[in-house]
């Protein structure tokens, strides 16, 4: 490419409006909700980074696909195009459609989890650590020592430490070991891509030890572009294929429909195993749906059969990433702390390393994220203390680290959105002195950063 600007490969056709709202109402609106971005009106943000779930924009030929939406009970056409769709990429032999990512976790480890059991996974996303805990086994998260440094640049953060793998392998019978993940790539890591030499370190040990290997594949395609771009030998290869040999790897995947592949809704379970799918499909009829349909409707289907063409192709990943990388580069450039390299979908705030004068305990990436709201109208969410500080026994410790993650909803804003971003965090940056840590003045016993209530000390 002669150009250095990577522009956006498409041009904009339905328009949403944005409120632009002055600082005074942002700080009385954030007021009300007691500090809470989980509890402002979605209207009152002026640009939304709460998350890239669901919140992309589908492309016209998406709304057309919808269009061909049947809603037939049983063996809809729209099935088979779903169907032929996924298995085009993750050729897997039985795919089970689920409304979104959680209800294909719920119904794999209600199938293969249970109490004195182990699964671990590089970092597990929480609804899926959630899922396993509720059957009583036990989530264990085993991501390379590099993934807990910020500022330590590996291409392959998101790697599964092989080392600690293999001990755990060798210290449990396979039959309290139901199943290995690794999440590609790994939000809560970071948003950092996994290699395909990792995976198949992962896949020779699955082996080693006779336990079976499942993606949780929500950003397969981010992931496959970066093994693109980043891992030796991969870079004349097209991007499905490296999906397909990613999916070739494994022994079956869990899916949210509401990322990589470009839908506002859905997911899917798929695996190879006859009498694990014959299991999992029982289960899907009591919760979600008859198995052609899972929990979504055929337009549903249309449209993530759509997506999953549109979300390997190249132009659109390397928009995509690069996008991303832009909004990093230029907070590292202002001397914003970032967790790096980039990710794939999100760029993470070291809040901890941004407000050093806010101890951990008042939670500096909650005061980070309100002020980002209050200054421009930014939603972000916190990723650290406010999330994981609080312990089933009452305790409350520190987490790892305290991130404020700005997660990019795939096709949805420009770069001159990403700039007005960058302007507001450097500005917050500029006035971290100002920023005080917060007390917690209400919360819930469990998930509390859903609804929390905060005041500023
Ligand atoms: C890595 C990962 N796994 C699973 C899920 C759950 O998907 P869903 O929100 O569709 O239930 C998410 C959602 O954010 C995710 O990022």
């Amino acid at each position: 490419m002669a150009f250095r600007t990577i522009i956006e490969p498409f041009r904009i056709h339905s328009i949403e409006p944005l409120r632009l709202t002055t600082e005074e109402y942002r700080r009385s609106a954030i007021g009300e909700t007691g500090l809470n971005l989980f509890g402002l009106h979605a209207a009152d943000v002026i640009i939304d980074l709460l998350t890239d779930s669901g919140t992309g924009a589908m492309s016209r030929d998406q709304w057309a696909a919808i269009q061909h939406g049947d809603e037939s009970y049983a063996g809809s056409p729209s099935w088979y195009t779903f169907l032929a769709a996924v298995q085009e990429l993750f050729p897997f032999r039985h795919v089970i459609p689920t409304h979104q990512g959680r209800a294909a976790e719920k119904i794999l480890f209600t199938a293969i989890g249970g109490p004195g059991k182990v699964v671990p996974n590089n970092t597990h996303f929480d609804t899926t650590r959630a899922n396993i805990e509720y059957t009583g086994a036990e989530a264990v998260d085993l991501p390379i020592p590099e993934a807990l440094e910020p500022e330590h640049l590996h291409p392959f953060k998101g790697n599964v430490d092989l080392e600690a793998l293999e001990r755990l392998l060798a210290a449990r019978a396979p039959a309290e070991v139901p199943a290995v993940m690794v999440t590609i790539t790994n939000n809560s890591g970071g948003g950092q891509p996994v290699s395909l030499e990792n995976l198949r370190g992962v896949r020779a040990l699955c082996d080693r030890y006779g336990v079976p290997l499942f993606l949780d594949a929500c950003r397969f395609a981010e992931n496959a572009w970066f093994i693109r771009q980043r891992e030796p030998g991969q870079a004349d290869r097209s991007v499905a294929d490296i999906v397909r040999e990613t999916a070739s790897l494994a022994d079956g995947m869990t899916m949210s429909a509401k990322k990589d592949p470009l839908a506002n809704i859905g997911g899917w379970l798929a695996v190879d195993d006859d009498a694990l799918a014959e299991r999992c499909r029982n289960l899907l009829i009591l919760t979600e749906g008859f198995p052609t349909y899972g929990g979504l409707a055929g337009r549903d289907l249309e449209a993530i059969a759509q997506g999953l063409k549109e979300a390997v192709d190249q132009d659109y990943l390397a928009y995509r990433v690069r996008s991303t990388e832009y909004l990093g580069d230029a907070l590292v450039a202002a001397g914003v702390p970032i967790v790096q390299p980039t990710g794939g979908h999100a760029v993470y705030l070291d809040a901890r390393a941004l407000l050093p004068h806010i101890p951990p305990l008042q939670y500096p990436g909650q005061a980070l994220a309100v002020a980002l709201f209050v200054t421009g109208g930014i939603r972000g969410c916190e990723i650290g203390t406010v999330m994981f500080g609080r312990h089933p026994d009452g305790s409350e410790q520190p987490a790892a680290m305290d991130l404020v993650r700005l997660a990019i909803p795939r096709r949805t804003y420009t770069q001159s959105h990403i700039d007005y971003v960058i302007e507001v965090c450097a500005l917050v940056a500029e006035r971290r002195a100002e920023l005080r840590g917060l007390r917690i003045a209400s919360e819930p016993p469990a998930l509390r950063h859903f609804t929390a209530r905060f005041e500023e000390l």
